[in-house]
């Protein structure tokens, strides 16, 4: 069996009379990444700031274990095993990247040479040598949060939490961060991450937990996410009304949108399914200008999931 890196038993929190989490579980083995998933106000930060020490676990809550200290007993040990990269950044605007990197140096107690070559090893890493001497207010959003990240390694932690680490980048400095995230885990490290980005989670997390009204929703791989709901369908497209309508007939478990000249059907994706419906397709004459296979992907997951203010399906499915 493999170690966890968190452990934590019936984690509660309340401001006032504002449950914000309402006992929930969460379980990482050493060397993955746990992505947590939710809508803005879940919890996300919360649980964060209470797994890394920031703020303490609410009355009711159950034993804490972070790289296998107990955060009530041993709260100093916790906070030498881990590295925070808070939703909002750390970085001083006033002083240089290197400045800001040799401050968390002093603060890790490292030796000044030590210090020294450590930050300008991270700087190089994350792409930021040429940077370093600028102050950090006159970084783009994407070398912040970089700079961010190197300032959390600075004390070598074996668990990371990375509070939307990617928010607000363009999709390359989205695509080198998940570089970044990879590369620490190659390392062994373990990973917690929130994110609001659902294709982020997909990429990058071996276990995934949605966060909603308090509690775990549901938890699982990816893929184990995608089964739970439906939204896989096949969907045939027309150009001609006529045809459109004939076959709308033809199928009458199909779901229709006459503005598009569209038909759905149900489907799991699977090649038999996918036969089956072809066959029907060919017996009833039906010849589609075009046929795509959606598959649920996690949006499909987190809107079924969280919120009933959120239609179950978005994007262009009408059914
Ligand atoms: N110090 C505080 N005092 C009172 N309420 C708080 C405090 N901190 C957080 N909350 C409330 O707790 C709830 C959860 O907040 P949290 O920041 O953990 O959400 P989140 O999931 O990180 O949201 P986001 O996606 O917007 O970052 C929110 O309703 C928030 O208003
Ligand atoms: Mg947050």
């Amino acid at each position: 069996m493999t170690n966890l890196a968190i452990a934590a038993n019936g984690l509660h929190k309340s401001y006032g009379d504002k449950t914000v989490l309402d006992g929930i579980d969460l379980r990482v083995p050493e060397g993955t990444v746990f992505s947590l998933l939710g809508p803005n106000g879940a919890g996300k930060t919360t649980a964060v700031k209470i797994l890394s020490t920031l703020i303490p676990p609410g009355p009711g809550s159950g034993q804490i274990r972070i790289g296998g200290h107990d955060l009530a007993t041993a709260p100093q040990a916790v906070r030498a095993s881990i590295g925070v990269t808070g939703q909002f950044s750390a970085v001083d605007g006033l002083i240089t990247g290197e400045e800001n990197m040799l401050l968390m140096a002093d603060l890790h107690r490292l030796p000044k040479t030590e210090g020294r070559r450590v930050a300008a090893e991270l700087l190089e890493r994350f792409d930021l040598t040429d940077a370093a001497k600028k102050p950090a207010s006159a970084y783009s959003g994407g070398m912040k949060r970089r700079l961010d990240i190197a300032m959390t390694l600075v004390g070598d932690p074996r668990i990371i939490f990375l509070d939307e680490p990617t928010t607000g980048l363009d999709p390359r400095s989205r695509h080198t961060m998940w570089g970044i995230i990879r590369e620490l885990v190659t390392g062994g490290v373990t990973v917690f991450l929130t994110t609001q980005y659902l294709e982020e989670a997909d990429q990058l997390a071996d276990r995934i937990a949605v966060l909603n009204n308090g509690r775990i929703a549901a938890e699982g791989t990816a893929d184990e996410l995608k089964r739970l709901v439906p939204g896989g369908h096949v969907r045939l497209r027309f150009t001609d009304p006529t045809a459109y309508r004939s076959a709308a007939s033809a199928l009458h478990d199909a779901t229709t949108d006459d503005e598009a000249l569209a038909l759905q059907i149900l489907s799991d994706g699977s090649q038999r399914d996918l036969r089956t419906i072809l066959d029907r397709l060919d017996t009833a004459g039906i010849q589609a200008d075009e046929l795509t296979v959606h598959t649920p992907d996690l949006d499909d997951v987190f809107f079924a999931l969280t919120g009933p203010t959120v239609p179950a399906q978005t994007k262009e499915t009408t059914r």
